[in-house]
């Protein structure tokens, strides 16, 4: 299956600013567009900011997926996954990730700056972008998450 190319929304903190510039090269370099939520250097900065801005967007429906970083990925994920239609995946090794596409289509990656060297982290990115979800009975378990959903927005 050709790997998608649907733009997507990436973000960190100054934790993971380092981080997020060589994955927004690998995208670049992948033919994807990217648009970046910040932050834009390594001054200090509140992750929630940026979480909420990729998540938001992603909930909306205006990006399809996201790829979201900070110290430990930890911050961004809590933040990411109060969103409704947010499947945000803390991958720190390449079997979660892919996993985390073919079981549960995750449609944001976090990743901890601090946690995996840049290396792994780029690995990850590579393994969830070119992992397609399988659908079936895993579509069938990713629908019960709208009753989630519903129960929040009424
Ligand atoms: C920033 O120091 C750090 O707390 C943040 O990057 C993240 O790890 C939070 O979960």
């Amino acid at each position: 299956m050709p790997e998608k190319k649907t733009p997507i929304i990436i973000g960190s903190d100054h934790a993971a600013y380092d981080l997020k510039e060589k994955v927004k090269a690998l995208l670049m370099e992948r033919g994807i567009d990217v648009e970046d939520a910040g932050c834009y250097n390594e001054d200090s900065v509140d992750y929630p900011d940026f979480g909420i801005k990729v998540a938001s967007m992603v909930s909306a429906g205006k990006f399809e997926r996201g790829i979201l970083m900070c110290g430990t990925g930890i911050g961004m994920s809590m933040v990411a996954n109060k969103f409704p239609h947010v499947r945000a995946a803390l991958c720190t090794d390449l079997f979660s990730s892919i996993m985390s596409k073919r079981h549960n289509n995750s449609n944001i990656l976090v990743l901890g700056a601090r946690v995996v060297g840049d290396i792994l982290a780029l690995e990850i990115v590579k393994a969830w972008l070119e992992t397609p979800f399988e659908g079936g009975r895993h579509q069938r378990r990713l629908d019960k998450f709208d009753r989630i959903d519903a129960a929040m927005t009424d």
